[in-house]
């Protein structure tokens, strides 16, 4: 991409902003490296608190030893530290190069027709393998693009489709769901083949979190998508993960890519029951 000049116009910069989708071009790309670390990314909000000084120290002297050696190609390490911090499964977590990874993996193993209430993080409807495949939920203006979660399911039921999308807070709006609406909404919402809740930005929702990760198990059609730029602070690392309470995922854990995982995930979202039967019988 031609840079673009750090002194150019509000308009020379819009027409750059809005030619490519989601975080690109990035900051760095626009003005140079330099000039982006003085500059306020509005796109997102990114915690300012993290990581610590003393973090960025540590990661600072590890540095060299990170780059002159070759990470694990198994993700075990990595999944178990996390489910650790989260107090979920190990074997339930998929970790991605940011939830962009993920959401790449999901729309191109998972999808063929899935409802989005739009305006919403493009990724979701950009990334599918055919934009037409996203059915467009349209929030309303007048509405202060509020998402009724009643009127969403009942629209879902109406058009016969069978998968969802919720992002909880919403982007771009910030509406946030508790925790008792969520549940509410996945109860009723148990006939859908797969309910994907976005929750990149729900740890900024509260003391007590209101995720679902606790609740995960009892819903398995739920899907959760969590990047750890925005709480950590680390758009730059690409960290992000997916975990699904589904038992049968379980059996997917280890050996498998997460392209293959996912793609498994697919399969027994929608045929548990045989899947199960052909799993005994092998
Ligand atoms: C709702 C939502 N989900 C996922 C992402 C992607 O996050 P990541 O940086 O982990 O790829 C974003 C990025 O802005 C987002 O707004």
């Amino acid at each position: 991409m031609e840079r673009v000049r750090a002194d150019s116009s509000p308009t020379e910069l819009r027409k750059h902003l809005f030619y490519e989708t989601s975080h690109s071009p990035s900051l760095a790309d626009l003005v140079g490296y330099e000039k982006a670390k003085d500059i306020i990314d509005f796109c997102f909000i990114a915690n300012p608190y993290y990581p610590t000084r003393e973090m960025l120290e540590d990661l600072k002297e590890n540095f060299p030893n990170l780059i002159k050696s070759y990470p694990s190609s198994s993700s075990i390490t990595s999944q178990s530290n996390l489910a650790a911090v989260l107090h979920v499964n190990p074997d339930h977590l998929i970790i991605g190069n940011g939830a962009t990874e993920l959401i790449v993996l999901i729309n191109t193993t998972l999808i063929e027709r899935i409802a989005v209430p739009v305006p919403t993080f493009g990724e979701y409807i950009e990334k599918l393998k055919d934009q037409r495949d996203a059915e467009l939920f349209t929030l309303r203006p007048e509405e202060n693009y509020k998402l009724d979660l009643t009127a969403y399911l009942a629209w879902v039921h109406q058009r016969g489709l069978k998968a969802l999308l919720v992002i909880n807070p919403g982007n771009p709006t910030g509406q946030l769901f508790s925790l008792d609406e969520m549940i509410e909404f996945l109860e009723r919402a148990k006939d859908m083949e797969l309910v994907i809740v976005d929750e990149s930005f729900i740890d900024f929702a509260g003391d007590t979190i209101p995720s679902l990760l606790q609740v995960a198990e009892q819903f398995s059609n739920l899907l959760l998508v969590r990047s750890m730029s925005k709480h950590c602070g680390v758009p730059g690392l690409r960290l992000g993960y997916c975990y699904s309470g589904n038992l049968y995922a379980l059996m997917f854990a280890g050996s498998m890519t997460r392209c293959e995982r996912l793609r498994g995930l697919r399969y027994i979202l929608r045929e548990p029951i045989s899947f199960c039967s052909k799993l005994k019988a092998a």
